[in-house]
């Protein structure tokens, strides 16, 4: 099932061409999503001229799939922060944050984009005794930083709540919405989007970029940003050391009762988090959650129905109309990077590791990468600074590297035998060994058989089965690919091999 997101935009959404030439432009920005589309719009505002190149679709990705929260309240995060980096940078963050709510109603207002942009407060709730100090806790900490936060101990929703904190006027959208109108506002601008132009290569030469689509046509740009969910270049950098990726899931539940009045998220596992959006005479209810690290070898099966579980007590009568899932980008120390991309590679710049809060994330890093483009000072920056990791030590990780520069699609066959064919049921996967080599094997309702090499084309990890989305998905850094080995999320951007597979 698609998300609501893009399902409510499929009929109007504009559509783009392929990069088929080659092109110029003062800033090339690699990746479709808010950070891309966001930059691009306050570059148009500088009278840059910008090529925005997105792998796939406009918002087809994270953004499309988000719970779309425009949020300050990042979960229980400002006491951590004080705690790890002072007053003065969580300050920073905390008003970074606040600055992208106020960023993002002034360009709806500015562009007239009708996006169901909506106040709220919000919330992060506690059903266990043992969290309410956390909560506490974090309630002095974000107000110590000036922000007026308080803790409530009743709660709208129809399931029993201990506590919790609100951060106050906050607000929620359509994210699909607001993308078309940001695209809408860049037409006649000096702004050219390619769609479906997957980049698969950056060179530098007299300080200009060249950069590689996947067809060999090429861009040449002064400036790089990089707005690709997660940094498609591995050195430097080294960005796959220093961040995972997680999924998530969430429904869409058709309910009579009235839209939730605030949007809200708990504090302890498993996450659950909800909001509302209307939806005709009715409201659709979001719930999302279930997180867990990509390619964990855990049982997913349950998780699409412990959320509806959890829209079941607020409104026992609901139907299920969505379901999909998302994943996103999560640095060690849970703070976003943002900025430079290594001091090696001269104005390139990225936006990465939002740890699921891209709404404003994606904002804060638009503003920093283009005050940097145009040679200004951001009150911002210092928190997010992406280039702040010591040297790396992870030689393992380093030597695995090598890998990524071998052999793109390999077509190889296997005989396998038909008893173990027939071991693995319809709709499921497997990993077999034959004389030495992993095979994984989908088979689908007809019993049709795909075969891939089942290691990721980024650094050569063994892929894991993800049951309940059908895909191949990566433990280490959280590349995902189809079960016919199509790369889909990054950092991978080459297909996975694929194998012939011939009943033995
Ligand atoms: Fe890095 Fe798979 S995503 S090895």
């Amino acid at each position: 099932m698609k998300s609501y997101w893009i399902e409510s935009v499929s009929k109007e959404k504009k559509t783009f061409p392929k990069l088929e030439q080659h092109e110029k432009a003062d800033v090339c920005i690699i990746g479709g999503g808010f950070t891309g589309l966001s930059t691009a719009y306050y570059l148009s505002k500088e009278n840059k001229s910008v090529i925005l190149l997105e792998k796939s679709e406009i918002c087809s990705h994270t953004t499309g799939h988000s719970t779309a929260k425009i949020t300050s309240q990042h979960g229980l995060f400002y006491d951590y922060l004080i705690q790890s980096l002072g007053t003065k940078q969580a300050k920073q963050y905390l008003e970074a944050n606040e600055k992208a709510i106020k960023n993002i109603e002034k360009i709806i207002k500015e562009e007239n984009i009708e996006c169901e942009f909506e106040k709220k407060d919000a919330y992060v709730f506690t059903q266990k005794e043992e969290e309410i100090p956390k909560i506490k806790k974090e309630v002095e900490a974000v107000k110590s930083l000036g922000f007026p936060a308080e803790f409530v101990d009743k709660l709208e929703l129809e399931m029993p709540i201990l506590g919790a904190i609100k951060f106050p006027n906050q607000a929620q959208f359509n994210p699909c919405k607001y993308a078309q109108g940001l695209v809408t506002a860049m037409e006649n601008k000096n702004v050219r989007i390619f769609e479906n132009t997957k980049v698969v290569d950056l060179k530098s030469k007299d300080n200009i970029y060249e950069i590689i689509a996947e067809n060999g046509k090429t861009i040449n740009a002064k400036y790089v940003v990089l707005a690709t969910h997660y940094p498609i270049i591995n050195v430097p950098g080294y960005y796959f050391l220093k961040m995972y990726q997680s999924l998530s899931y969430i429904v869409g539940v058709e309910t009579k009762k009235e839209e939730l009045n605030g949007m809200y998220i708990n504090s302890e596992l498993p996450t659950i988090s909800l909001r509302s959006v209307k939806e005709g005479e009715n409201t659709l209810l979001l719930v999302a959650g279930m997180d867990h690290k990509t390619g964990e070898k855990i049982d997913l099966s349950q998780s699409y129905e412990k959320l509806i579980k959890v829209a079941r007590q607020i409104d026992p009568s609901c139907k299920v109309k969505y379901q999909w899932c998302t994943e996103d980008c999560i640095s060690l120390d849970k703070i976003p990077y943002i900025g430079e991309f290594s001091s090696l590679m001269p104005n390139v710049y990225l936006g990465t590791g939002y740890k699921k809060w891209g709404m404003t994330s994606s904002n804060v890093a638009a503003n920093i990468i283009v005050d940097k483009i145009m040679g200004k000072q951001n009150p911002y920056e210092e928190v997010f600074t992406s280039t702040r990791l010591k040297p790396i030590k992870n030689y393992k990780e380093m030597g695995n590297m090598l890998k990524e520069v071998v052999n793109s699609l390999v077509i190889q066959k296997f005989k396998v035998p038909i008893k173990t064919l027939k071991d693995i049921p319809k709709e499921q996967a497997k990993i077999i060994e034959l004389d030495g080599t992993k095979v994984g094997i989908y088979k689908d309702k007809d019993e049709k058989l795909y075969g891939v090499k089942p290691v990721c084309t980024h650094l050569g990890c063994e892929l894991s089965w993800n049951n309940l989305e059908k895909t191949w998905d990566c433990p280490c850094h959280g590349s995902r690919f189809t079960f016919f080995g199509k790369s889909i999320y990054d950092p991978s951007i080459k297909d996975l091999e694929i194998i012939e597979i011939e009943e033995n």
